[in-house]
């Protein structure tokens, strides 16, 4: 049967006496309110005509429905609500089949569920992701799934969010039969047909038996707050998620379905679900580069990568694992040689871990070549750089590849810091050259900053982030700039922390705020895991160019001359007692601080932890309001991303700029203000945050300026 092109937005159809509902609005049938109202009414109309014996509810196009319509959350609600459509279906007297095929997700199952059977085709996706969210599920998946396959498969849907195949749908009980082709339609209409033959009853998802051993289900109930309470600190949907299910334990449908909906109402309104959900929007924002507009990309079958150390191995394992062929270039056979254990080392482990057979590495080994010469890169249709941090050094590389590389091969640095106009002005090919900035370690961290100099080529460009999406990374864009959106950001925050070192606060006091605030772990924690001889140098080279006048705290330099560097010597801010991955304070690190304010002449003093986050948070700001406006980051949200895949920022509150949304615009700058009368060199607050309070705006107008 072919697909149902009708253009209404829940197309009806009678065949013989089964009613065929279509779902139809793009991009992934979300339920928006047309659709909503398409529903009720195409059930009303089934009840009303004796002529419809059976139902088929499926989907359009790629999915069956990717649930609630995100983008009408937070806004008046519009009846009829999601629930309510799902009570409609679910009373409905005569039997409801939903022939499912791709996204089965959040309010799309919940629709599912309410109907009597359920079909599934094998390429089906089937999900209750709201947690992802900052919600629950709200239109009785919270009720009907327990009902149906127990509390403990239920709450690991609704908690992980995960998305399940046909398969283990049809396992744990959603699914009753899984589709045969690959033509929905026609599966689904025949199964209707065959349940009418056999007057197969309605059957209703309230009244499954799946929490009959209450035991075992209170139990599961038990678990999964022990759990919940280790791996979603802070969060608040999960918890409610469990407090519904355990409800749904004790008490009649109808009760749970109203405290679903109190609950579900209470996640609707939380900051979590506007931070989570401007989190998912974000996301696929960044995907939308004026220069991937309308352009084709440069096709990409072979990579080549200079310097085989920390980040070119990284590089290479994500390139691998894309499953394109990579040639390494290092200076020597030794540094090769090092390089091509890097990368063999990441292979080794995940196969001692069973994440990989030894076979599976052997394959992937086989597409990776290494050399010492740059003949060896005359085929690659891109080469990432990435030797040591020295314009000098990259230069030379540069010309190499001048010389050896075929016309149209995109030429790509990894630089952190250095000048990319630079660097393309000194050859003859500037229009091919692109910053690809990768995230230590680079098979694993998400981000990419795809920094975009002023003469390289839209296709260059869209090259970058096609790139990306092979490597599954998630890019940014960014202008050229002294440590481009990360680390320029990064920077200005870093020194605030240290100012507040200085002042009165201990390294561990400003990580442990830090990490109540949601992050992972803290600066000075961070710090010692990347090794804190790399800012030290990074210090020293930028020392001659310092502001005399701008305040400078010498703690890290004292620490670093005593060969502390963190983790890989044992000793950083922080102990490492017999290699211990968790540091334990150290007073000598106390001492040395203390010694230092002595001699910068300052008294310490106490700090709160909300004094704390104010400063670390008002300096990310503020710099990332810099950003903006100078065009490094296209918008505010540009930022968010940034600091979410890329510095651990708590995705719950959506990113720096939509946090300082979320405090108010005006009070972070009244802070930066405070601020300043002690220190007005490094407070200054930024032309963007000052015109957008005087204008009443925030940053979220000018995520939609694009
Ligand atoms: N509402 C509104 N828009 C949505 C949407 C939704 N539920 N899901 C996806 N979209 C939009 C995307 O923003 C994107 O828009 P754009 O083209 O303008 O950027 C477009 O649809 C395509 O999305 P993707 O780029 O993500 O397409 P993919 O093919 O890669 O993925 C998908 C498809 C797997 C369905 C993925 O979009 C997805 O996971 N969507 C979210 C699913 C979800 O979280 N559902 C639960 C919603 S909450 C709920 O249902 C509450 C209920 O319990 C009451
Ligand atoms: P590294 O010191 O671990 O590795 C550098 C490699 O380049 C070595 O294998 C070296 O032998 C090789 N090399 C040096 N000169 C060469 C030349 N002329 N020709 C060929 N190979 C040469 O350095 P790392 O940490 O991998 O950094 C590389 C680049 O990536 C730098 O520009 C750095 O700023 C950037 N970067 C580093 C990050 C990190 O966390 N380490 C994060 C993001 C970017």
């Amino acid at each position: 049967m072919s697909q149902n092109l009708s253009t209404e937005v829940v197309a009806r159809e009678l065949h013989g006496n089964v009613f065929l509902v279509t779902i139809n609005n793009p991009p992934v049938n979300a339920l928006g309110v047309d659709v909503r109202r398409g529903i009720a009414a195409a059930i009303d109309a089934a009840e009303a005509d004796v002529a419809v014996h059976a139902v088929i509810i499926m989907g359009s196009g790629r999915n069956f429905i990717a649930g609630a319509d995100i983008r009408e959350f937070g806004k008046p609600p519009m009846p009829p609500a999601l629930p309510d459509v799902c009570q409609q279906i679910e009373a409905c007297r005569k039997p409801v089949v939903a022939a499912i095929h791709g996204a089965a997700l959040g309010g799309g199952l919940e629709i599912a569920l309410a109907a009597h059977y359920r079909l599934a085709a094998t390429d089906v996706k089937f999900g209750l992701p709201e947690v992802l969210l900052g919600l629950m599920p709200g239109a009785g998946g919270t009720q009907r799934t327990p009902r149906l396959i127990g509390a403990k498969a239920a709450l690991d849907l609704m908690l992980s969010g995960r998305h399940i195949g046909a398969g283990e749908a049809h396992k744990l009980g959603l699914v009753d039969r899984l589709g045969a082709g690959t033509d929905i339609g026609a599966d689904g209409l025949a199964y209707a047909e065959e349940l009418l033959a056999m007057q197969a009853p309605v059957r209703r998802s309230c009244d499954a038996a799946g929490l009959s051993d209450r035991t075992a289900n209170q139990a599961a109930i038990e678990a999964a707050r022990e759990q919940t309470a280790k791996t979603s600190r802070g969060l608040f949907s999960p918890l409610k998620i469990i407090e519904a299910v355990e409800v749904a334990l004790d008490q009649p449908f109808d009760e749970g379905m109203r405290t679903e909906r109190k609950l579900f109402l209470q996640c609707l309104e939380s900051p979590q679900r506007a931070g989570l959900i401007h989190a998912f929007f974000a996301e696929r924002e960044v995907l939308k580069a004026p220069e991937t507009r309308n352009t084709q990309p440069r096709a990409i079958t072979h990579v080549g990568i200079v310097g085989g150390g920390t980040m070119g191995a990284g590089i290479a394992v994500a390139v691998l694992d894309a499953g394109l062929p990579v040639t390494m270039i290092d200076r020597d056979a030794a540094a090769l040689a090092r390089g091509r254990a890097h990368v063999e080392k990441v292979y080794s482990a995940m196969v001692a871990k069973g994440r990989m057979t030894a076979a599976a590495m052997a394959t992937t080994m086989a597409r990776f070549a290494g050399s010492t010469t740059y003949d060896a890169l005359a085929a690659a249709d891109m080469v990432i750089e990435a030797v040591f941090e020295d314009m000098a050094v990259k230069k030379v590389v540069f010309a190499e590849l001048d010389r050896v590389c075929k016309p149209g091969a995109v030429l790509a640095t990894n630089t952190s810091y250095l000048d990319i106009d630079a660097i393309a002005a000194s050859i003859s090919r500037p229009a091919d050259v692109v910053g690809l900035h990768f995230f230590s370690p680079a098979n694993i961290m998400k981000l990419l900053e795809i920094v975009v100099p002023a003469k390289v080529s839209a296709d260059v460009v869209a090259t970058a982030f096609e790139l990306a999406k092979k490597l599954r990374k998630v890019p940014v864009r960014a202008g050229v700039c002294d440590g481009f959106i990360g680390n320029r950001i990064l920077a200005a925050y870093r020194q605030a922390a240290d100012h507040m070192m200085e002042d009165g606060a201990s390294p561990y006091h400003i990580d442990r705020a830090v990490r109540n605030f949601g992050y992972p772990m803290g600066p000075f924690q961070v710090s010692d895991l990347a090794g804190g001889d790399i800012g030290w140098a990074t210090r020293k080279r930028k020392a001659a160019t310092r502001n005399p006048e701008a305040r400078y705290v010498q703690i890290a330099d004292r620490i670093c001359e005593r060969g502390w560097f963190g983790q890989k010597t044992g000793r950083g801010y922080y102990l490492y007692p017999g290699g211990a991955r968790t540091g334990v304070p150290d007073p000598e690190v106390e001492a040395i601080i203390d010694a230092e304010r002595v001699r910068a002449g300052i008294t310490p003093r106490s700090f709160t932890d909300d004094e704390i986050m104010r400063r670390y948070m008002a300096a990310m700001i503020n710099e990332g309001a810099n950003v903006v406006q100078q065009r490094i980051a296209l918008r505010p949200l540009d930022v968010d991303v940034t600091f979410l895949y890329g510095y651990g920022f708590p995705r719950h509150r959506g990113g720096p700029m939509k946090y300082a949304d979320t405090v108010g615009l005006a009070n972070v700058l009244a802070d930066i203000r405070e601020f300043a009368k002690q220190d007005p060199l490094f407070w200054q607050a930024s032309p963007l945050l000052v015109d957008l309070v005087e204008q009443g705006k925030d940053f979220a107008s000018l995520n939609q300026s694009e």
